[in-house]
């Protein structure tokens, strides 16, 4: 073989996003391959301290590329690189524009440095065409599973939602295997003439084009949805390479602790709480860094986590300067001095695979983001499930209905935009069926039994770690 494997790895610039590819550049750098990451200025470093906090010596294969982020050619506010800071209407337009604008410069680092092979986020449709100029293979990167993935194909192809009569009237999701019901309030943004906007035009666009790349790269183990990566392959006949659960790739305690942003707490002060707290008893609630509920979910949320009685860790995104201060006070009257050493509220970034890794922690209350919902399989921990937007309605069915290691809290359409509401009464039901009695137990034991299979897939021989050599393999044999 002789000649390096020279990989570009080209993640869209908001935190549940960038965290895997970063785990994945990481695989990669320690089979030997060359991997170069292309971002921005400002998110660099938050790629560079991920990297650098890495003990294996083979993080030297890794290398940055730093493209400029025409933040002011669109008038984006200073700064604004990540999708994370890009929450109003306005500005968005103009994100996506920029994402767009990065073609030529990707175009000439490309041309530049020659790589074998580009994996790049399917938010970055463009990417194709720079690839078949090249004539090298790019792998899309969409960073959920292959159950979502054929999920979301198979409603693209097929439309089933146009032969129902109402947003509410349950339809089959064709081809799916599993017969898997939801109803049109549920479906993901590109597929809705309701949530009609430029994100889902640019959405509807990305998923076209993701049929046309050489293959994808999932963030998903084999044994987790087998009869699905077969489908992917077989019913929707492309290519596809699973490598996951890519978190698991973080071994060390100082690398789980620092994946995505610096935590809001100091991570062992939540390892010393959670050590005082019984195995399985502690119930630990986050909803990803998009979701923002309104004051009065919040409250409902505080009353649902005091009524089930259990102990918590809660993470609450952070206020945004701009935000009101009424919008601050939303928690129930006295709710903190109440919950004084049963509850732990973390408000920004939490050490969320520390947490879920502790004994203690015997509940998940998730967005069912599908790096949350992988993380919480990992761990082996059974969830409580409140999807609010994206695919994650269908990832949501994974876990209820196909894994059965989850409950559903009852979201029925997306909270972002169409508003939705959950009775703090509904969460303590949620809660205490995923935490108490036998059924409990029997998804308890079907989560802790998955959480093995993730592990055994990622270590050496393991479903995973063999689809990365075959994968390498493959384009070594299409590079050289
Ligand atoms: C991704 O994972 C981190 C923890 O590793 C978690 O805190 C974060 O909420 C996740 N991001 C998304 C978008 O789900
Ligand atoms: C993995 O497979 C190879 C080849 O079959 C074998 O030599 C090696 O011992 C295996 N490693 C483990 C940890 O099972």
């Amino acid at each position: 073989m002789g000649t390096q494997l020279h990989m570009f790895l080209f993640p869209l610039m908001a935190s549940g996003h960038m965290i895997p590819m970063v785990d994945m550049a990481k695989l990669l750098a320690a089979r030997g391959v060359k991997v170069t990451v292309v971002t921005t200025p400002l998110n660099s470093i938050a790629i560079s301290n991920s990297i650098h906090t890495s003990k294996s010596l083979s993080v030297s294969n890794i290398h940055l590329l730093i493209l400029k982020f025409p933040t002011a050619e669109l008038g984006l506010p200073e700064g604004c690189e990540n999708g994370d800071s890009v929450i109003s209407p306005a500005i968005l337009p103009k994100f996506i524009s920029a994402l767009n604008l990065l073609q030529t410069p990707f175009e000439e680092a490309v041309m530049e440095h020659r790589p074998h092979c580009i994996v790049a986020d399917i938010f970055f449709p463009w990417v194709n065409n720079v690839a078949a100029k090249f004539g090298i293979p790019k792998l899309g990167f969409h960073g959920i599973g292959f159950f979502p993935f054929c999920a979301m194909e198979f409603v693209r192809i097929h439309q089933p939602h146009n032969h129902v009569s109402s947003d509410t009237e349950p339809f089959l999701i064709p081809h799916l295997p599993g017969e898997i019901s939801f109803t049109k309030l549920k479906l993901h943004e590109s597929m809705r003439e309701d949530l009609k906007n430029d994100l889902s035009d640019f959405l509807k666009i990305a998923q076209e084009a993701e049929s046309t790349s050489y293959g994808v790269v999932m963030n998903s183990f084999y044994e987790l949805e087998a009869e699905y990566a077969d489908c992917y392959r077989n019913v929707l006949g492309r290519k596809a390479w699973h490598i996951g659960p890519l978190s698991l790739c973080n071994q060390e305690i100082e690398e789980k602790s620092q994946r995505g942003k610096e935590s809001a707490i100091d991570e062992h002060e939540c390892l010393k709480w959670l050590d005082s707290k019984k195995p399985n008893s502690v119930v630990y609630a986050c909803f990803g860094s998009m979701t923002k509920f309104s004051s009065d979910q919040l409250k409902e949320i505080a009353n649902g986590l005091e009524a089930c009685g259990k102990d918590f860790i809660w993470v609450v995104r952070k206020v945004n300067r701009e935000e009101k201060e009424e919008d601050q006070n939303w928690l129930p009257e006295g709710f903190e001095q109440r919950m004084e050493g049963k509850g732990l509220i973390i408000r920004g970034w939490a050490p969320q695979v520390l947490i879920l890794d502790h004994p203690a922690v015997g509940g998940f209350v998730t967005h069912c983001g599908w790096n949350s919902t992988l993380e919480g399989v990992a761990a082996g921990v059974p969830m409580v499930t409140w999807p609010v937007a994206g695919e994650q309605f269908y990832n949501e069915k994974l876990v209820t209905e196909v894994l059965k290691i989850g409950v559903a809290v009852g979201t029925q359409k997306w909270v972002r935009i169409v508003g939705d509401f959950v009775e703090g009464g509904a969460m303590e039901k949620a809660i205490r069926r995923v935490m108490e009695g036998e059924e409990a137990e029997e998804m308890r034991n079907r989560a802790k039994e998955l959480g093995k299979m993730a592990k055994r897939a990622v270590a050496e021989n393991g479903s995973s770690y063999s689809d990365l050599d075959a994968l390498i393999k493959e384009l070594k044999s299409l590079a050289f």
